[in-house]
């Protein structure tokens, strides 16, 4: 694991936009894991400011996004499919065809599930993953106690990550109780993962994932086995470290 501490959220951004950066650079057609959840915005935004600048290019950039709440109208405000539209994609020349999420509405969840691993090997696996992480140590949507060979699923959502997430909802009701997830397999398959973690509330379990026991109850543990790891964490996440 290569852990890099940065000053704050800013420089973050930054120096994670960077890394996408130059994936984009050197394979122009590379598959891009994205993940939703405030910490990776400010990377967007820059990733959105070099595309304007034409430093990089989305044309044949293809997209998977880790997850997707169960029952949540793509269309709905609430959605990563939306959240997705209105932080990247919208703004950058990105080809929709290649955009890929997790079909909250499907009829059939677990024909969705195996679809969606069934695209991210026929798009030749991805390339750069990259990551937030729950306070409950979560990636994805793999909460404490998934086993680590989870392949795309249906997740039930803990309460403390319903609990989290209810700050972009109205109430707490509105928060969807279940979601689809890519799963640990399916991450770890990655070549490369880009997790990033920003604030104090997130010291602890930045602590645990990096030099704790590798658990199935912090699912982000698993991270120690993966052979091509970057972990940027501004000084606040990073603090216990
Ligand atoms: C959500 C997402 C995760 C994300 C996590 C942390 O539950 N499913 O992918 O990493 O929240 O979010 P934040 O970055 O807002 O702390």
């Amino acid at each position: 694991m290569e852990i890099i501490i940065v000053k704050d959220y800013k420089e973050l951004s930054k120096k994670a936009s960077n890394i996408i950066a130059s994936q984009m650079i050197l394979n122009p057609r590379s598959v891009l894991g994205l993940a939703t959840g405030s910490t990776p915005i400010g990377t967007y935004k820059e990733l959105v400011r070099m595309n304007k600048e034409d430093i990089i290019d989305f044309s044949n950039i293809m997209t998977f996004n880790l997850d997707e709440y169960h029952g949540l109208d793509k269309y709905n405000n609430q959605s990563y499919f939306y959240f997705m539209e209105n932080n990247l994609f919208s703004y950058v020349n990105i080809d929709s065809q290649n955009i890929n999420i997790p079909d909250g509405k499907a009829e059939n969840i677990d024909h969705e599930c195996k679809s969606y691993e069934e695209k991210i090997k026929n798009a030749g696996g991805i390339d750069l993953q990259l990551l937030g992480i729950g306070r409950n140590g979560h990636i994805g949507f793999n909460e404490p106690d998934v086993k680590f060979e989870a392949f795309t699923h249906l997740v039930e959502l803990d309460e403390d990550t319903i609990k989290a997430n209810s700050r972009f909802f109205d109430s707490i009701e509105d928060v969807p109780t279940k979601a689809i997830s890519m799963g640990i397999k399916t991450i770890m398959h990655s070549k490369k993962i880009l997790l990033l973690a920003s604030g104090e509330e997130k010291a602890k379990t930045v602590y645990d994932m990096v030099y704790g026991k590798i658990t199935p109850e912090l699912p982000a543990s698993v991270l120690q086995l993966h052979p091509d790891v970057t972990i940027i964490v501004d000084e606040a996440a990073g603090s216990m470290i």
